[in-house]
């Protein structure tokens, strides 16, 4: 009898947290127990998430951005299932197989004009990695610029350019040469850039960590210094880019033509873990210069077919849903019914971001009696109110969403690229009820706010990582 995976599911189910406890991580089980997100999921389709009762969750996370088709897309299952069928000869290695080529040649016909190759990984820390290889190597120096606030994986190299101190504490001494400028200060950027030995500055055109925007000033004279210097310019996509913020690639906003692109989440189509770097010729040949260093970076899985169809079958669907259009109308729709919780709510200070990448921003209320609940939440814990939106949002409306970085009232807002109006309304509905009990309300929240606070959420001096992406 070969392997059942439905009968292993249903014997084994409910084992779940006591597994993950014994086996595997212990503090997640213990953090999804003590916020009650400890559910047992047990399908997933479109913008739902469905669990072992039946009750249905609008999934705001989409699996930090992989679900862009939503979950269980049919053109990717169907996909997948015929290229299993085919017995496709996969990772013979020394091989030229077709399907990387046809994935990269739809990559690079969505790009500018002068990227022209493409290094195929499994995720987007080896494509940072990837990219800070590729940027010494083609500059022969040293030195690698980061944001603060940044993310860019959780590998040591990707690690070095973390711009937030939570991650990395303990995993030290990391990369040499990683210097942190803050995202938006041209006048930090140029100050680093001139020293002359900068090989790249690594950037998410709208950070993850916080839904944090800069102004088309910024980047356009991020770009210009980067030239003038020399500097090899890398826009990381791993989140923003396939179509989250309106655009294919979130840099076309600001009109960047970066020298090396970095993708990985949503080209996965949900199945097969794959990442992207995209560059210039010359970035890619200073690499791959001669016949002895054909392999000199590579990785076991990185072309591997189901990778590989996943990505093309994504593509695909992209254009045939109209997927990045989609996103831009059901972003401004979002954003539209939103305003006016920005209008009614003093909490509530701005939505940020684009597309369907959406930060909610709150902050210290202006009335007095308002002010002293806010107070005694940051008292607790900074930041403990964008944690207490998001519980109540998924307790009382079955809304799974994230805080956009910890110490940052932020909640962050990643749906499926799928999502429409139906989706939007849901949730705007949700957050108004819940931003209705935190402003005028049955001090529910305070309740919600203090329970969590005497428990998990407090630590002393350290802070759980509760946002990873
Ligand atoms: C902007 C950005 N870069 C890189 C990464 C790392 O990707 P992965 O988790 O696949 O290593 C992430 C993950 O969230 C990300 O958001």
């Amino acid at each position: 009898m070969s392997f059942d995976v439905a009968k292993v599911l249903k014997e084994r189910h409910g084992e779940n947290f006591t597994l993950h406890s014994d086996l595997l991580n212990p503090q997640l089980a213990r953090v999804l127990k003590t916020l009650g997100f400890d559910r047992f999921y047990v399908r997933g389709e479109g913008c739902y998430l469905y669990d072992d009762k039946g009750d249905q969750y609008l999934d705001f996370l989409a699996g930090f951005g992989v679900y862009a088709l939503g979950r269980s897309h049919p053109a990717i299952k169907q996909a997948l299932h015929q290229a299993i069928d085919l017995d496709l000869p996969n990772m013979v290695q020394l091989d030229c197989a077709l399907l990387p080529g046809l994935l990269a040649e739809q990559l690079v016909a969505r790009a500018h004009e002068g990227i022209r190759r493409v290094y195929f990984c499994n995720s987007g820390t080896e494509a940072t990695e990837s990219a800070i290889k590729f940027a010494r190597r083609a500059t022969g120096r040293p030195r690698v610029l980061f944001c603060d606030h940044a993310f860019h994986g959780l590998t040591t190299g990707s690690l070095a350019l973390n711009g937030g101190k939570e991650f990395k504490e303990g995993f030290g001494p990391l990369l040499p040469g990683a210097t942190q400028v803050p995202f938006g200060d041209i006048d930090a950027l140029a100050a680093e850039l001139r020293r002359g030995d900068v090989a790249a500055f690594v950037a998410e055109p709208i950070q993850g960590k916080g839904v944090n925007v800069a102004s088309d000033a910024y980047w356009q004279g991020a770009q210009a210094l980067c030239r003038k210097h020399r500097t090899l310019l890398v826009a990381d996509e791993v989140q923003v880019g396939m179509g989250r913020t309106g655009k294919f690639f979130a840099h076309e906003h600001y009109g960047l033509e970066p020298d090396i692109i970095t993708i990985s989440k949503a080209l996965s189509g949900g199945y097969v873990p794959v990442g992207a770097v995209m560059c210039t010729d010359k970035v890619f040949m200073s690499v791959y210069s001669s016949l002895e260093r054909a392999m000199v970076h590579s990785t076991t899985f990185g072309r591997n077919q189901l990778a590989m169809v996943a990505g093309l079958a994504t593509l695909d669907t992209f254009e045939q849903e109209g997927i990045v259009e989609h996103t831009r109308e059901t972003g401004e729709a979002f954003e539209a019914a939103l305003a006016p919780l920005v209008e009614r709510y003093e909490m509530l200070h701005a939505v940020r971001g684009k597309g369907l990448m959406l930060g909610l921003v709150f902050g210290k209320p202006e009335s007095r009696s308002l002010r002293v609940r806010w107070n005694a939440l940051e008292a607790v814990r900074t930041a403990l109110f964008s944690q207490m939106v998001v519980v109540p949002l998924f307790h009382r409306h079955r809304i799974l969403t994230q805080v956009a970085a910890d110490n940052m009232n932020v909640i962050k807002l990643l749906p499926p690229l799928v999502a429409g109006q139906q989706e939007v309304d849901y949730f705007v509905a949700a957050l108004d009820d819940v931003l209705r009990d935190a402003h005028h309300g049955s001090g529910l929240l305070m309740e919600f706010g203090t329970t969590m606070a005497k428990s998990a959420l407090r630590r002393g001096g350290s802070k759980p990582v509760m946002a990873p992406a």
